[in-house]
């Protein structure tokens, strides 16, 4: 998986809890204390699923809670900085997460064999969609923490809810 989702891991957890508790994570995860994850490279899945289930057990969160945080941060502090172009398209919640197969396409174009998350799109009314998690990677509840965090940048109150592992509802309040 591309690096900058490792990197940007690292970055909320040494913001908001310090360089020791990050290290703390790398080595619970089996990964040598002075780990750094370049944003352009190509990280092995397994060592990023082992980091994301470390930093739950070293900051004792649950999936749930440290996907939440982390969805706020990419989409509130993280992304806003380098994908900029991605925001200024999109002027609704529903406008963003609707492009996300183009976006996840376009900036992994520059890794090899590279297998981005696809997304399916049903809407159940006009404001209840129902999106599908198309990956091997198992990370639906990151998926739900970053639908909540496009919530947050647009100051909307969208609810999100898991349907199973592969599915999420998104209630639109408007
Ligand atoms: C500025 C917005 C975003 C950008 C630039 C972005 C970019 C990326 C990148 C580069 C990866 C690594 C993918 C790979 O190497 O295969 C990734 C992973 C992922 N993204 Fe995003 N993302 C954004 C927003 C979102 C949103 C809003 C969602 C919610 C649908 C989402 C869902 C995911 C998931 C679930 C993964 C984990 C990979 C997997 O499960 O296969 N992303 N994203």
């Amino acid at each position: 998986m591309k690096g900058v989702i490792a990197d940007c891991l690292a970055k909320l957890v040494i913001e908001k809890f310090g360089k020791e508790k990050w290290m703390a994570v790398l080595e619970k995860a089996g990964l040598p204390r002075d780990t750094i994850f370049l944003a352009v490279e190509d990280v092995d899945d397994q060592a990023v699923i082992r980091v994301i289930e470390a930093t739950c057990k070293v900051l004792n969160i649950s999936m749930t809670q440290a996907a939440d945080a982390f969805g706020e941060y990419w989409m509130t502090s993280f992304a806003p900085k380098i994908y900029k172009t991605y925001y200024r398209d999109a002027r609704t919640a529903k406008d963003f997460i609707l492009k996300m197969n183009f976006v996840h396409a376009e900036v992994t174009q520059t890794i090899r064999n590279a297998r981005p998350p696809k997304f399916g799109y049903e809407w159940k009314d006009n404001n209840t969609l129902v999106m599908k998690y198309n990956s091997t990677r198992g990370l639906i509840d990151i998926m739900a923490g970053l639908i909540r965090g496009v919530g947050k940048y647009y100051q909307e109150d969208i609810q999100v809810k898991k349907i199973s592992n592969t599915a999420l509802e998104i209630f639109f309040p408007s």
